[in-house]
């Protein structure tokens, strides 16, 4: 594998494979690479001829300076799975090389970002669609591959494509699970052994919304919901919606897409998982 810290090297080395008519698969991470992060890159392998991951943490979406400076950084061990799944090329810019000191602009998407995470997370948005229109413009991929685990954010970034014209197809992933359930996620290694067990209330209370989903009994199911997770012990609910596929807003029958998003606290860890309810 490849392995490129600077910008201008990254281009360089793709711009004769984008001139001979390869294809170019893009997979953006934070690292603490799991299965659910391989799990794009597979998908992408499918599709293009050459993978490159981008590992990243970016600052300017972390809206808690602690959370940032406590989010998981495992670089060597990121590389030896990129290697065993062949990706191409690896990404690793550091923060100077991404940023200019003090950048002050920002992306405005409209509503979508302020809402659900964006409303727990003032601003995340806002550095997401920052570094990803930073990161596709050094890579100019044909496709860029998004896990349906952080949903919202494939819908901002897809509205920021669209809005732009940016030249890149959007693919939203499937949700990896550990065997119990629990969306793989870089922050599950933060969990205690008690936290771990209390997190499954998520992705149980999602696999029972979804069993029981009617679309004409919205509000009761959100209030079953809520009250499943609150009465498990260290877990904070921060919300837990029945929303628009696309709008956000809390679905109507006439919604055409509806999925359920649920964000909590499960001891000091944040916690965000989803399902389709309708798609
Ligand atoms: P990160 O949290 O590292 O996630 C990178 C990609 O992996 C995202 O598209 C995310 O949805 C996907 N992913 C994470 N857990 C997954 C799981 N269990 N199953 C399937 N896909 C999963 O999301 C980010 O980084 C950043 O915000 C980024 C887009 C890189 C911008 O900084």
């Amino acid at each position: 594998m490849k392995i490129f810290t600077t910008k201008a090297a990254v281009s360089q080395y793709l711009s004769p494979i984008k001139a001979s008519g390869k294809t170019v698969g893009f997979v953006p991470t934070m690292g603490a690479l799991h299965q659910g992060h391989l799990s794009l890159i597979e998908l992408a392998q499918q599709h293009n001829d050459v993978i490159i991951c981008s590992v990243f943490v970016n600052p300017s979406q972390f809206n808690d300076p602690k959370d940032l400076e406590k989010y998981p950084r495992t670089i060597e061990a990121d590389i030896k799975l990129l290697e065993q799944v062949n990706c191409d090329i690896l990404f690793n810019p550091g923060v100077n090389e991404m940023y200019d000191d003090n950048e002050q602009w920002h992306l405005n998407i409209g509503e979508t970002e302020h809402l659900l995470e964006g409303e727990f997370r003032p601003g995340h948005y806002q550095g997401v669609t920052q570094v990803v229109y930073k990161l596709f413009n050094i890579v100019k991929p044909d496709a860029a591959y998004f896990g349906q685990k952080d949903y919202q954010q494939f819908l901002i970034i897809s509205k920021m494509v669209d809005m732009l014209n940016m030249p890149v197809k959007m693919v939203m992933c499937p949700i990896k699970r550990e065997t119990d359930g629990l969306a793989m996620s870089s922050r599950n290694i933060h969990l205690s052994v008690d936290d771990r067990l209390h997190a499954l209330v998520l992705s149980k209370t999602l696999d029972f919304i979804k069993d029981k989903f009617d679309s004409h009994d919205i509000s009761a199911l959100k209030e079953e919901a809520a009250q499943l997770i609150n009465a498990e012990p260290g877990v904070e609910l921060d919300y837990f919606e029945i929303a628009d596929g696309e709008t956000l807003h809390t679905a109507t029958p006439d919604s055409e897409k509806i999925v359920a998003l649920v964000a909590a606290k499960v001891g000091k860890t944040r916690l965000i998982d989803n399902v389709m309810l309708k798609s």
